[in-house]
């Protein structure tokens, strides 16, 4: 009996004392539901042009956009810390964007480039690559646009094919297209099959939202929408049961693994399609997340470490496998 209680005059005549099993770190230890590990860690990287290159995003302190000499020697450390898979994303010079796109579908454009230079110095890294064409288009869209100003869906998908074919004969492990145009997955999944590339999976962004959580992302590849905003593609953040319906369609259409974004603000989300699917779910931890931590870190308003933890098991807690997070790098360093 502890002194506490001993010492107290009138015990209360208790049949559950849930505080039994927090007494000790072991106990806790020995009761914990959710495990947060380097296993769960998916990490976005940007890449750019150039050589020798490393510089820092303002909005996203720690993260960087690396030339790809530099990336690759990043990668090697990131690959012997434990983690598995790196999401890459480019960032495209002006001169290379134009209306539709083209260069995302360049077999020797900057992402295919770097996923063969990749797979060739750190071969067991898993890469992942995203299927969009924001980073590529001068008005920063994910889709084509007519001249009213509409996101045109189906000649949108047929460039997105080309583009996931590209990657996955660059080497890609898994094209993952975070567009949300309707039928991509299933078009992908076809044309990847057609040419032989079974293997390839598809990490399929479905329920994504129009966040204002992508912000420094944006700024991260300077591909901010010119026009509008992408609320005719991205989802409602009002919305759970239309996660479902989207979910339910890119597994129908072929997706491999089910993705949510951004993660904090839509755990619900998370929860409600755990409860309706078997296949992995994974969340995106996004820019807009991140940044939050590290500017109240900065401002020594919170315990980082102890924030990004929490955060994280959160995410995993609410029922997702797998973590996409810029976090990914402290992480597997704090948890070694
Ligand atoms: C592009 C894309 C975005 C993000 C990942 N892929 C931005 C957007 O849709 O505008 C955001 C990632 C982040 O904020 O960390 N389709």
């Amino acid at each position: 009996m502890s002194p506490e209680n001993s010492s107290s005059e009138q015990p209360l005549n208790l049949i559950q004392r849930p505080r039994r099993l927090r007494r000790t770190a072991t106990l806790r230890r020995m009761v914990r539901e959710n495990h947060l590990s380097v296993d769960d860690l998916i990490y976005p990287m940007f890449v750019m042009e150039g050589e020798g290159q490393k510089v820092e995003i303002a909005s996203m302190p720690g993260c960087y956009r690396f030339s790809l000499d530099l990336l690759l020697l990043e990668i090697a450390e990131v690959s012997q810390l434990g983690i598995n898979a790196v999401a890459l994303f480019p960032v495209i010079s002006e001169q290379k964007k134009d209306d539709t796109g083209t260069e995302s579908y360049n077999p020797d454009g900057l992402v295919q480039q770097a996923v063969k230079a990749i797979k060739q110095a750190v071969p067991e890294i898993i890469v992942i690559t995203d299927v969009a064409l924001d980073p590529f288009t001068t008005h920063g869209h994910d889709g084509l646009v007519d001249e009213t100003g509409t996101i045109l869906n189906d000649p949108t998908v047929e460039i997105l094919v080309k583009m996931a074919v590209s990657q996955a004969a660059a080497g890609a492990n898994f094209v993952a297209p975070s567009d949300m145009m309707d039928g991509r997955v299933r078009a992908i999944r076809q044309a990847l099959d057609a040419q032989g590339y079974f293997d390839i999976g598809i990490l399929a962004y479905s329920a994504k939202y129009a966040s204002a959580y992508y912000g420094p992302f944006r700024d991260a590849l300077d591909s901010a929408p010119k026009f509008g905003d992408k609320k005719t593609y991205q989802m409602d953040a009002a919305n759970a049961r239309e996660a479902l319906k989207e979910v339910n369609l890119d597994i129908a259409e072929g997706a491999d693994i089910v993705m949510v974004k951004p993660a904090l603000a839509y755990l619900d989300i998370i929860q409600q399609i755990r409860q309706t699917t078997e296949l992995p779910i994974a969340a995106y931890n996004v820019s807009g997340e991140y940044a939050m931590i590290k500017a109240a870190a900065q401002m020594g308003w919170i315990d980082e470490k102890q924030v990004i933890l929490e955060t994280l098991t959160s995410i995993k807690r609410a029922g997702a496998d797998l973590i996409l997070t810029y976090f990914a790098k402290e992480v597997a360093l704090m948890l070694m």
